[in-house]
């Protein structure tokens, strides 16, 4: 595997398998007193992140570090930089400067695919646009097996909200399938893709309906910035509707998880008793962010030498 782009570039579920194994290994070495290894010294990775991030910046960089990488970080305020030929440049620069890995965000559907066919070094996706965030699926995935797993067979997951905005629903509904789980989408219908051909889920408007049948319910984040219209008639109306409450919460099996990908819309999406109670595995997702990247980076540049 020379980039990560999409979900769709492991060949099959044994692939993404062995990631969420090799993760467990780094989840290893991320619990001993000394959280670094030396697979990727003398490596380089940058961050080229386009768009504002908190957790995925911070944890591919965190991730780097653990593996003794060198660590480059270019900050682009989106509003300074265009698409195209910047993008174009910017990438020229970097590879001057001789680097392994790229870590691409950004708003652009498609960006980091771009960058991958501009330079010889390999790209990680780490959102672009509304289109795919293949590691926020392997953390989901990891995280979710360790609950549930080994195997997802049957796992009846619900992906509720701003579906049609997010990149992270449009991979984890690949990886969750890919690993044998029933999705169902819901939403209010403006929030939710115009077109679901092909995808292996079924669609749902009333989360009452659906939340005491479920094990998870993956809640998304009402995506402001990328909603041009006025898709529901007020943020207290959503989450009335479909914001996950502790009523809500209460209606559900006693073993039903919660997870979000942050940021949280406290009170909007999910309340924050929910967020904070013990069947929520949002920190966990965090902390397994760090070595779902560490075994992405280590795939793409350090296969062939030890991992620990
Ligand atoms: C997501 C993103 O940026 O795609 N956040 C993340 O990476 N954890 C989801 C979001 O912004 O709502």
């Amino acid at each position: 595997m020379k980039h990560l782009l999409s979900v769709d570039d492991f060949a099959d579920r044994p692939a993404i398998e062995a990631m969420l194994d090799l993760t467990e290994r780094f989840v290893a070495v991320s619990r001993r007193e000394i959280r670094k290894v030396p697979a990727l010294r003398g490596r380089t990775v940058v961050s080229l992140f386009f768009e504002e991030s908190t957790r995925t910046r911070l944890s591919f960089e965190t991730a780097a570090k653990r593996l003794s990488a060198d660590v480059m970080t270019f900050s682009v305020a989106s509003s300074s930089v265009k698409k195209g030929e910047s993008l174009l440049d910017t990438v020229r620069t970097i590879e001057a400067m001789g680097v392994d890995a790229v870590v691409v965000r950004h708003s652009a559907a498609g960006a980091a695919a771009r960058v991958a066919s501009w330079t010889g070094a390999s790209v990680v996706n780490a959102g672009d646009g509304r289109h795919e965030h293949p590691t926020q699926a392997l953390l989901d995935a990891y995280t979710l097996r360790s609950h549930r797993g080994p195997s997802l067979d049957g796992c009846r997951v619900a992906i509720v909200g701003d579906v049609r905005n997010s990149r992270v629903a449009r991979s984890d509904v690949k990886m969750f399938h890919a690993l044998g789980c029933e999705i169902t989408l819901v939403g209010p219908p403006t929030l939710l893709p115009e077109r679901l051909g092909g995808w292996p889920v079924t669609v749902a408007h009333d989360l009452d309906e659906v939340c005491g049948e479920v094990d998870v319910l993956y809640m998304l984040r009402i995506q402001r910035e990328r909603i041009d219209q006025a898709c529901f008639p007020s943020l207290r109306e959503y989450a009335s509707r479909w914001g996950l409450t502790p009523a809500r919460m209460a209606r559900c099996k006693p073993d039903t998880l919660v997870m979000h990908p942050g940021p949280m819309n406290r009170g909007i999406e999910i309340a924050a008793e929910v967020a904070d109670s013990a069947r929520s595995l949002v920190a966990e997702q965090v902390a397994n962010g760090v070595a779902v990247r560490m075994a992405v980076l280590w795939t793409l540049l350090g296969a062939g030498g030890t991992v620990v």
